[in-house]
């Protein structure tokens, strides 16, 4: 199990796996109340995946703080399914180490694309990504259940990445 402790000292970011089914589920509900959370199956089928790449952040407490899911796809094209941090935890850079270390794990399993896509009323996340270094590459008319349009976000994975130590 990889583990890295944030700079902040307290929160630490590990690999998930399915012990974290329930835990995950409840901070997804949380997260993605009433527009697009998932099932318990989803969730446990997601962490159960040998081409699935899951990370959490947690407390001291072993409290879950964030979570990051990314799918392995063909063409080496990595799908980041899903980001969620805690409202007790944000703005404190959980999310942003959550995506770092998915983007070393996709670039451990040779993906050089990563793709995602966000609602295109989601202002916060969206900022998130552009930060990371994605960028708008479509909009995905109807693409949420509610009818919501979503953007696609694309970043290019270098093999080695120069800016990261
Ligand atoms: C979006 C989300 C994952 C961000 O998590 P986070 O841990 O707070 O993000 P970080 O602390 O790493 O933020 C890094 C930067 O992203 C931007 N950002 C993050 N959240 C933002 C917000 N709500 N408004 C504006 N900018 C935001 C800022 O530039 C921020 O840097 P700063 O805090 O120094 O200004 C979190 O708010 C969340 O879980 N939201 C609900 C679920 C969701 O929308 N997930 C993404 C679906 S695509």
């Amino acid at each position: 199990m990889y583990t890295r402790t944030m700079s902040s000292a307290t929160l630490v970011t590990a690999t998930m796996g399915p012990s974290d089914v329930d835990a995950c589920w409840q901070l997804d509900q949380r997260c993605f109340e009433g527009s697009e959370a998932y099932e318990r199956q989803t969730i446990h089928d997601l962490l159960s995946s040998p081409d699935t790449l899951c990370f959490k952040t947690v407390t001291p407490d072993d409290e879950l703080a964030g979570f990051a899911i990314g799918v392995v796809e063909p063409e080496f094209r990595g799908h980041v399914v899903v980001l969620g941090v805690s409202p007790d935890y944000r703005r404190r850079g959980v999310a942003t180490e959550l995506m770092r270390q998915l983007e070393d794990a996709f670039r451990n399993r040779s993906v050089h694309l990563m793709h995602l896509e966000v609602r295109t009323t989601n202002d916060g996340a969206r900022a998130l990504y552009e930060g990371l270094g994605f960028r708008v590459a479509g909009r995905r008319l109807g693409y949420y259940t509610n009818g919501d349009d979503g953007f696609l976000m694309v970043r290019t994975i270098l093999a080695h990445d120069p800016g990261r130590p």
